[in-house]
């Protein structure tokens, strides 16, 4: 009895105790801030102004290092009650400084009437990009070459402890952004140019970032942006934020599933399209950012705009008259923050909306509201200041052996002829090209700056392509000769005198480093002067290896033929250099497969998931240079047994496929198995095949394994010309590597 009675008074006990310190749900903490602000203040918080702005100095005069001007940032935090910060416009900073200009922002923040903590976010796309000394992965398209997305989802979780680290809750990533213009710069920020790969990658990034259970609070977790909603990556120029045109129902197929599928996974944020698809800007797409985005995928989140995406409005799309005009059409179509970025333009005409009566209060509680939630979900109304304790957890070793593994296997092997790679140690090679002996080269675009090309910036123990080399094969073998430079010829005459003294050449071809407009370019083929430097090197008669560090899929026709190895290493990050000498030593076996089509040509630019009438044969010949999910190993692999487990299907029924694959080779390989469908006659013209299904296995010298896939409705269905998903009754064929079988669906 008397245990009972004491076990009651506990309960009472923890009762009481949650009931006094459980906090209210954060709907109810949102309401009851929202309650006591002014107009003012809502709009302040829908308000996102860059680093610079309250940095001491100005434009090319800021302070190095970083100071902030303590005046300015309470006038735009007390005064002004912007909400959020973002971004770096100089370059990274020590993790130190980070937690330093992290906190002087939040104990600013809590000087505020309602003390609301301020939101960074930061474009940490392939590990902390503005923190010195973090752990860069490669970029997305290489990420996307691993075809590997736990790979990814370890990279992901980094990248959040890194970020988290430095003080900053909220990463601008994943670029779900379809890579389906080989011309356009941002394409290395993709996952490529298939739904289902992207859909796989994105997926694995968000939960890496967010955790299982999308718990933003926890210490080391921040939170995820989708980004560009949408249609971004298909300008038709194949220039930067130029026009789309995308029938409603190819966006659903081809663009959309990304985004549904991220949206289901929890991702607490979206960024905006800056350009315009079907003439109207993504900003002002009531049907694409509220209808679509709200109520079909079901986004809860908080909507945010590109930069300087309203004065765009009326500056560039010329939509609207001013920028007053401009801030009513985003907000009313659903935008929620404003990436302004430097003055208070959107802040005041916004709150003259209001007192005019031409944006409802409604609209900005709103808003304001999801605003106020992701700062409640990350925790920062409880403590908004960087967690000290994560500095441990920072650019770890074993973050650098992880990253040295997705570096391998982003690594894609196009062209081995009579097996000259792996290379032996004791060759004496010549390195060359301009991309050769440069950190920059190997991470591109958003490392330690915007652009990425700040060379003296980057840490100088890590390798380049030649000083990995030299590493492994001993300096006494390797030479260097530049040959040519990104564009010009520096020495072509002198790398053949040196290859001459050289028993096989390395040449290192590439991009110059760039990120969005500046990287545009009128022609898709690499620089002359380069393929000039080895097509005078394959003349020397010694065996030319080719590596290509390129942010998109650069046309080198003229020396494909004529180069004994080609490896393609986009953009490998920081431990590329070494992982690049692995692969071409053999101490690491290639399994990079291509999650784009590599183009020939620069006028044919057709994807693997091409129309039947885009491969009509003749002059009409599908005829890449090399296919989507290509890439070869120092292994070689057999498949056989492809077998569905029914020839026929009703309605609703899963066919199950299985396929057999056999290491016939010498040493251990990893073998992406990729399974693609076509519908063989459909209501709309149907793609000739769609990947449906992939899966990496290991396996050993002579080894085999049975992969099994399903195909469901949804593998089965294609989107109608009315927007919604049609299962159309027919054959199908499954191909899995060089076999087949179909099915009919009654
Ligand atoms: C880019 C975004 C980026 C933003 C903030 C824009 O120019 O398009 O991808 O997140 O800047 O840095």
């Amino acid at each position: 009895m008397k245990v009972a009675r004491i076990s009651l008074f506990a309960a009472l006990l923890a009762l009481t105790a949650s009931l006094t310190y459980a906090q209210p749900a954060v709907e109810v903490r949102v309401q009851n801030l929202l309650d006591q602000m002014t107009l003012e203040e809502k709009v302040g918080q829908m308000t996102q102004i860059t680093l610079e702005v309250v940095s001491v100095g100005e434009g090319p005069g800021i302070r190095e290092p970083l100071m902030l001007d303590r005046k300015k940032l309470r006038e735009i935090i007390l005064d002004r009650g912007v909400g959020a910060l973002f971004n770096v416009g100089t370059h990274a900073h020590s993790l130190e400084s980070w937690n330093e200009i992290i906190s002087e922002i939040q104990d600013v923040a809590r000087e505020g009437r309602l003390k609301i903590p301020v939101l960074y976010g930061i474009d940490a796309i392939h590990g902390a990009t503005y923190t010195r000394g973090a752990t860069l992965f490669p970029q997305s398209i290489g990420m996307a070459s691993t075809w590997n997305p736990d790979l990814l989802r370890l990279a992901s979780e980094i990248t959040a402890v890194e970020v988290r680290a430095s003080g900053i809750p909220w990463n601008f990533n994943p670029v779900l952004d379809s890579g389906r213009q080989p011309l356009w710069p941002r394409l290395w920020e993709t996952f490529g140019e298939d739904a289902l790969l992207t859909t796989a990658m994105g997926v694995a990034y968000v939960k890496g970032q967010e955790g299982d259970a999308n718990d933003i609070s926890a210490p080391d977790r921040v939170a995820s942006c989708l980004k560009h909603y949408i249609g971004y990556g298909h300008p038709v120029s194949g220039k930067d934020r130029t026009p789309a045109w995308v029938p409603d129902h190819y966006l659903r197929q081809y663009i959309l599933p990304p985004y549904i599928a991220a949206v289901a996974a929890g991702a607490h944020t979206v960024m905006v399209n800056s350009g315009d698809i079907n003439g109207v800007p993504v900003h002002i797409n009531r049907y694409l950012l509220t209808d679509l985005l709200r109520g079909e995928l079901g986004f809860k989140g908080l909507i945010d705009s590109d930069y300087a995406d309203i004065a765009k409005l009326y500056q560039n799309h010329r939509v609207a008259a001013d920028n007053k005009d401009a801030v009513r059409m985003a907000v009313m179509a659903g935008i929620d923050m404003v990436m302004v970025p430097a003055d208070f333009s959107f802040t005041d005409d916004l709150i003259a909306l209001v007192r005019e009566g031409k944006v409802p209060m409604s609209r900005i509680d709103e808003a304001c509201g999801r605003i106020l939630k992701l700062k409640y979900q990350l925790g920062l109304f409880d403590n908004p200041y960087p967690d000290k304790s994560l500095k441990a957890r920072f650019a770890t070793p074993e973050a650098a052996v992880i990253n040295l593994r997705a570096a391998q296997e982003s690594l894609v092997l196009l062209k081995n002829e009579g097996g000259i790679l792996p290379l032996k140690k004791s060759a004496k090679i010549l390195v060359t090209g301009p991309t050769a002996n440069r950190l920059s080269v190997l991470n591109g675009g958003w490392t330690y700056t915007w652009q990425g090309n700040r060379e003296d910036l980057l840490p100088k123990d890590k390798l380049t392509i030649l000083k990995a080399i030299a590493a492994e094969a001993g300096a006494n073998r390797v030479s260097f000769s530049l040959g040519s430079t990104y564009d010009s010829e520096a020495d072509i005459a002198a790398a053949v005198k040196a290859a001459k003294k050289a028993d096989v050449v390395v040449a290192c071809l590439g991009e110059e480093p760039y990120c969005e407009t500046p990287g545009n370019i009128g022609d898709l083929t690499l620089p002359q002067s380069q393929l000039d430097l080895v097509l005078a090197l394959q003349k020397s008669g010694k065996p030319v290896v080719v590596v290509l560090l390129q942010g998109r899929p650069r046309i080198i026709r003229p020396i494909v033929d004529g180069a004994r190895a080609i490896l393609l290493a986009w953009l490998p990050g920081m431990e590329g250099g070494r992982a690049i000498a692995d692969v071409l030593f053999g101490d690491a076996n290639p399994s990079g497969r291509l999650p784009v089509t590599y183009p020939r040509s620069p006028n044919d630019l057709v994807l693997y998931d091409h129309l039947w009438t885009e491969n009509t044969g003749g002059t009409n010949r599908f005829n890449p240079q090399w296919p989507f999910g290509f890439g070869l190993s120092y292994t070689t692999f057999a498949y056989s047994d492809l077998k569905l487990d029914k020839s026929s299907a009703a309605r609703g029924e899963v066919i199950t496929a299985s396929v057999t694959v056999t290491n016939t080779g010498q040493v251990a390989g990893l073998e992406t198995v990729q399974l693609y469908l076509s519908d063989l006659v459909a209501s709309i013209a149907p793609p000739n095949k769609r990947l449906k299904g992939f899966r990496k296995i290991e396996l050993a010298p002579g080894e085999s394994k049975t992969v099994y896939f399903t195909l469901s409705g949804e593998e089965m269905s294609f989107i109608g010309l009315d927007g919604k998903p049609v299962i159309e009754p027919g054959e199908f064929r499954v191909t899995v590597a060089d076999l087949s079988s179909n099915f009919t669906l009654k």
